[in-house]
């Protein structure tokens, strides 16, 4: 045994197979790893999950004031313990199948003793460096594949820093050559192509300040407004009408499909090479509300600028290891839903056929393209993504600050959370429905996490830990504006 280990306190009371009481004699922060000696299966490690002071110190005598000198106050600090398990022959995680003995000292869990309990690596051939197990010098690395295969959500409070724990994900799956499309409502992710300011954290954390500005590629249906964007469009050619309807904005396809099949027929004999402002002037001589109103929204469709003669390639849009950010700033929320339905319309479509590499698919405010109540265009082919993207390599991260808010199905198929400060009881409600593992100590501590430490369930461990986010290799585009100069 290492005589270097420090014990922090003794097993007290009933003692259970998942939990036990200990006194503590040594200060203890909630969420630090704490190890028991079992007589069968050696060194333990567990998690205190909740502390308590208990005193004798009651109602009565807070009540009587005055008089008497005032008696000592006994106090006993209490901890509530989680067993975390030991590593058996095979290198599974078990639990011990006999509770330990009450009167048990308990130590502060040794860095090699949570690494090998965790299953933490180091410098893993599939991981993704994201951060240092909190409170210690323990890389924690996500193992790509299963992030790929078994989709991930980043879930806090705005501000809580999503954006940048996104951004550092990126980079790491830029360095192993994954290929990404992040759909960036705010235009923040172009700020990868360009190295952060080194500082004192990038040290501490072993990061090198690196751009990425080979690997990244920006497109945006408003080029105009993003500059440093390509111009994104769809070819009109390559929409068959019932996904035209989609851009019209149209649902009621019994309705409207026949008529508009025949409008694109007259338009396409006289005209092989016809353009939306073609249907446009061809609808215009029709009567009646159906005509009418394909009239209209053709119109709509025509001033999105989205569809025209000849599209972006996917070849263009799509290229192995490299990041395409769909930068849908200044563009309208109705447009940003068609435009993300296009997209993962085709790369799901594709990915089937094995036309383009395996990828990420990262939804910025996923919340406004797949809510949980109403509908958004993309809705569907999200749901789709979520519940069968992962059979032919298509892995999505849903990126949200109302967990309450993003649809249910959507949320519960993400096997590797992600998740910063959550105050919103609704949210953290949601939040403890989509998790498996999560105690209510854990739940309570993602109340009060500070910026950069986040809460990961999945991504190749079995049980959630506490992560201090690494510093960004890269700059970060999502800074809060500064209203008033400081
Ligand atoms: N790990 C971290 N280390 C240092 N600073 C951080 C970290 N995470 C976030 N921040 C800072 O906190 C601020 C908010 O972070 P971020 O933009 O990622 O929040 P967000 O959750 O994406 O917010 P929103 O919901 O508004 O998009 C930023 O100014 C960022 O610099
Ligand atoms: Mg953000």
């Amino acid at each position: 045994m290492n005589r270097a280990v420090e014990e922090v306190g003794r097993i007290f009371g009933d003692v259970g197979l998942g939990q036990f009481q200990l006194n503590l004699a040594r200060p203890v922060e909630r969420g630090d790893y704490l190890a028991v000696e079992d007589e069968a299966h050696g060194r333990v490690l567990c998690q205190l999950d909740d502390l308590k002071r208990k005193s004798d110190f009651d109602l009565e005598r807070a009540g009587a004031t005055g008089g008497a000198a005032e008696t000592p106050i006994h106090e006993n600090l209490l901890g509530i313990a989680r067993i975390i398990g030991y590593r058996d022959g095979q290198g599974l995680v078990k639990l011990p199948t006999i509770p330990f003995r009450p009167g048990a000292h308990v130590f502060r869990a040794e860095e090699p003793l949570i690494a090998e309990v965790l299953g933490l690596k180091h410098h893993a051939n599939s991981g993704a460096y994201v951060g240092l197990l909190r409170n210690h010098a323990l890389r924690v690395e996500l193992d790509i594949n299963q992030l790929v295969q078994r989709h991930v959500s980043v879930l806090a409070k705005t501000g809580g820093g999503k954006s940048y724990l996104l951004g550092v994900l990126i980079e790491e799956l830029l360095r192993h050559r994954v290929t990404c499309v992040i759909i960036d409502p705010h235009g923040e992710y172009g700020s990868l192509r360009f190295a952060a300011e080194k500082n004192g954290v990038h040290a501490r954390f072993g990061v090198e300040s690196q751009g990425f500005g080979r690997q990244v590629q920006e497109y945006s249906p408003d080029a105009t407004l993003n500059p440093s964007a390509k111009p994104l469009t769809f070819s009109l050619r390559h929409i068959d009408p019932r996904d035209l309807l989609v851009f019209m904005g149209l649902t009621n396809v019994k309705t409207f499909l026949a008529p508009l099949k025949q409008l694109i027929e007259r338009v396409a004999t006289s005209n092989a090479d016809y353009s939306v402002h073609d249907l446009v002037r061809a609808a215009e001589a029709g009567e009646g509300i159906v005509a009418e109103t394909l009239h209209e929204r053709l119109e709509y469709v025509e001033q999105t600028k989205l569809l025209g003669p000849v599209g972006t390639s996917l070849n263009d849009l799509v290229k192995r290891g490299e990041a395409t950010l769909i930068n849908l700033r200044g563009v309208a929320p109705d447009v940003q839903e068609l435009v993300v339905a296009r997209i993962a319309l085709t790369l799901f479509e594709n990915r089937k056929k094995d036309k383009i590499p395996p990828l990420f698919l990262v939804i910025e405010e996923a919340h406004n393209f797949a809510p949980q109540q109403g509908t958004a265009t993309c809705s569907r082919v999200l749901k789709n993504i979520a519940s069968e993207g992962r059979k032919f390599g298509l892995g999505l991260c849903v990126v949200t600050q109302r967990a309450a808010r993003i649809d249910k199905s959507v949320l519960s198929q993400c096997n590797t959370q992600l998740i910063l400060q959550v105050t919103n009881p609704l949210d953290l409600k949601a939040i403890a429905q989509s998790i498996e593992g999560l105690t209510a100590g854990m739940t309570e501590m993602i109340q009060s996490l500070p910026v950069g430490v986040a809460l990961i369930t999945g991504g190749g461990y079995h049980t959630p830990l506490f992560c201090e986010v690494r510093p960004r290799a890269t700059r970060h585009g999502g800074e809060s504006v500064q209203i008033v100069a400081a």
